[in-house]
């Protein structure tokens, strides 16, 4: 496990990017399963504003690892806020864009997505495998929209379920345990002070936490796992 800690997010930006073109280098296409929440918001601005060429866009064909069941034009979706903040300003084609489609039956979607995945991406023994799984941290625990109340959708069978936010009941269509831990690299971007308990109790106490929250189950069967934090996200940690 790989942890760096970054002063701002501008920096921790940075450097993710750095490391998705070393990636985009080494392989020539990847397959990115973002992240939804506000986190991403920041990195995608950035990217928005890349000199021109400096990602090749059309080497990347972008999934989710979660979506809101709601339409691509509610103020919820994940896809609307990539939209926003970054498809309205980088030219991905529009086949490279394998939206969770929120409008659906979260029950169809999450089979339909499932079926999807296994059709466009590698597999590790049988299971989808991305090249780079972007994953953020609720500060209950929860990660993609696997929430600790229902943590024991992590090990369903299939590639995506159904869930549901404890607070709100709001559906969700989400990646399972299965797929997000055959990524070959698996990014926590992680900032703000409201996360740091939870950051230091699965970074430090993995055993422990792995009972309670689902970001603690993130555990790469064979990829790469990198936290990049923030110095909120990360100030409980031992120095
Ligand atoms: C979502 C995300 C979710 C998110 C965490 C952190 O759909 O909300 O995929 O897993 O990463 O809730 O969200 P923030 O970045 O908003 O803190």
């Amino acid at each position: 496990m790989e942890i760096q800690i970054f002063k701002t997010q501008a920096d921790l930006n940075h450097v993710f990017t750095d490391r998705v073109k070393e990636i985009i280098s080494e392989k020539g296409t990847v397959t990115v399963a973002l992240s939804g929440g506000s986190t991403p918001k920041s990195l995608f601005d950035y990217w928005a504003h890349l000199p021109e060429g400096e990602i090749g866009w059309e080497k990347i064909r972008f999934f989710w690892g979660d979506e809101r069941c709601v339409p691509p034009t509610d103020d919820e979706s994940n896809y609307k806020m990539t939209k926003e903040h970054l498809f309205d300003f980088v030219p991905v084609p529009d086949e490279n864009i394998f939206r969770i489609q929120g409008e659906n039956d979260p029950g169809s979607e999450a089979g339909r997505y499932g079926e999807l995945l296994g059709r466009k991406l590698e597999t590790i023994d049988g299971v989808p495998s991305f090249d780079i799984m972007m994953l953020g941290m609720g500060d209950d625990g929860h990660t993609a929209s696997i929430f600790p109340h229902e943590i024991v959708q992590w090990n369903s069978p299939g590639n995506c379920v159904t869930a549901t936010h404890p607070v709100t009941g709001q559906k969700r269509v989400s990646l399972s345990g299965r797929v997000i831990n055959a990524a070959k690299n698996v990014f926590f971007l992680v900032t703000g002070e409201n996360k740091a308990d939870k950051v230091k109790e699965i970074i430090e106490y993995p055993l422990e936490a792995a009972k309670k929250y689902p970001a603690a189950l993130v555990q790469p069967e064979s990829g790469n796992l990198c936290w990049f934090l923030d110095e909120k996200a990360s100030k409980l940690l031992r120095k």
